[in-house]
């Protein structure tokens, strides 16, 4: 659940329909699919074996199974960077999410009638950008504290199902709102004049985010797991949930941009693409949910609470990286650790509000487009050439006595050494040449 939890996030209910409606609908929709299973969950498979077999942090992981002083120079390395690009990624990602809290908490000072404290929230003011980022990284230091079975377990056990259940009443409401069927139209009809390798690159990064992979966090959950699990199974059922919810998520938002339409909310961008990004959450849905009067106010707080749960779940479990390697490495306390740690982060997430245009974008680049499918090649890498043959089978052997009958036994080996990290190399030489 917790792993699940990690994967599902702002990636799935906001990043992917945007990039599918951008892309070509359903045409982006089975690229991705087919990257998903192809790049994203042998990579997810990497990191979860290397985990479990090293029960310890992504540096002492890398470390542990490196065979001579430059594997573990690389490893060192990788480790390190993993633990920044975790950080770097929880430093945006708080911004954004702190924008969902501020919208989460709109419709009810609307509803005690404060209409000036309900239009600073949804302003973009610096001030109320650091103010629900705080509030947002608070929220993920409190859980983080609990550590990992009262903290991250038990809040995603929780967080996870209520988020299921509010998607689909979301959906059912909005499907049976007028405009609803050209939406599900431009999602789910594929238009492959979109493809091009640029689209290949933006389903293969929207992949490699979604499962959270590259950066240690499925490696730390991995770390946690008991020797009673199936690996192979663990990481479909997590590798199906995301793209579940993110496929359900696409049913609720691109048709709930076509309902607004409906109601008069301009929806495309002045180049004639559908608008993507900040402004499809934070204009088009508020103003599609203004349109349904005071059922409204309580539609857009569900949806945004929605927004806050998906992000919680994952926001746990970047900051669980640093933290993690704090309390094994560093020898501080879970506490200690979850606190200095998160101030650090909350910093450099000030430092990007206050230098919004130029940090913002940068650090997402940096951070998911490059840091992630990298990182991802070098997990390969190591679980596929570094790691102990012997050791690597033994481990997926445990908790699934049955696997060398499986298809997984028998591709996954040698995929993730030689296919996995080409397929990922040479989707960035297109970008590069
Ligand atoms: N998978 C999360 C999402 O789709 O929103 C984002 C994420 C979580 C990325 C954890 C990286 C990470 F370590």
């Amino acid at each position: 659940m917790a792993a699940a939890g990690s994967a599902v996030g702002l990636g799935n209910i906001w990043g992917f329909p945007t990039k599918a409606a951008g892309n070509g609908g359903a045409a982006f929709v089975v690229v991705y699919l087919i990257l998903a299973f192809l790049l994203a969950y042998p990579a997810l498979m990497a990191e979860l074996t290397i985990g479990r077999h090293a029960r310890r942090n992504m540096v002492q992981a890398l470390q542990a199974i490196s065979t001579g002083p430059i594997s573990r120079l690389v490893g060192t390395l990788a480790g390190y960077s993993g633990i920044i690009v975790a950080s770097l990624i929880l430093s945006f990602y708080a911004i954004v999410a702190g924008w969902m809290v501020s919208h989460m908490a709109e419709p009810v000072s609307t509803m005690l009638g404060m209409t000036g404290a309900s239009e600073w929230m949804t302003g973009g003011s610096t001030e109320r950008n650091l103010i629900f980022t705080a509030i947002f990284s608070s929220l993920t230091m409190l859980i983080i504290m609990g550590g990992v079975e009262k903290g991250i377990e038990r809040w995603s056990t929780l967080l996870m199902p209520s988020l299921l259940i509010l998607l689909v009443l979301l959906i059912v409401y909005v499907l049976t709102q007028p405009g609803a069927t050209k939406g599900l139209e431009a999602y789910l009809m594929p238009n492959f004049d979109h493809f091009n390798p640029q689209m290949l690159l933006a389903a293969m990064g929207q992949a490699f985010f979604s499962l959270s992979i590259g950066v240690g966090t499925m490696l730390i959950y991995g770390s946690y797991l008991s020797h009673q699990e199936s690996l192979p199974r663990l990481g479909a059922v997590v590798t199906l949930v995301d793209l579940g919810i993110a496929f359900t998520a696409g049913l609720l938002i691109i048709p709930a941009m076509y309902v607004a339409q409906e109601a008069g909310t301009d929806i495309f961008a002045a180049d004639g693409s559908l608008i993507a990004g900040p402004d499809l959450i934070l204009q088009v849905l508020p103003a599609l949910f203004e349109t349904m009067g005071s059922v409204g106010l309580l539609v857009a707080f569900a949806f945004f609470t929605l927004m806050v749960v998906a992000s919680l779940t994952s926001s746990i479990s970047m900051l669980e990286v640093p933290v993690a390697f704090s309390i094994e490495n560093l020898g501080l306390s879970r506490k200690v650790a979850t606190i200095l740690v998160g101030l650090a982060i909350f910093a450099m997430s000030s430092l990007i509000i206050f230098n919004f245009d130029t940090l913002f974008g940068l650090v997402i680049s940096i951070s998911t487009e490059w840091g992630q499918p990298l990182l991802g090649v070098v997990l390969c890498i190591f679980a596929g050439w570094i790691f102990n043959r012997n050791q690597l089978l033994t481990e997926l052997k445990q908790g699934d006595p049955h696997i060398e009958d499986s298809l997984f036994w028998k591709i996954w080996p040698t995929y993730v050494k030689i296919v996995c990290p080409t397929l990922i190399l040479m989707a960035f030489a297109q970008t590069i040449l």
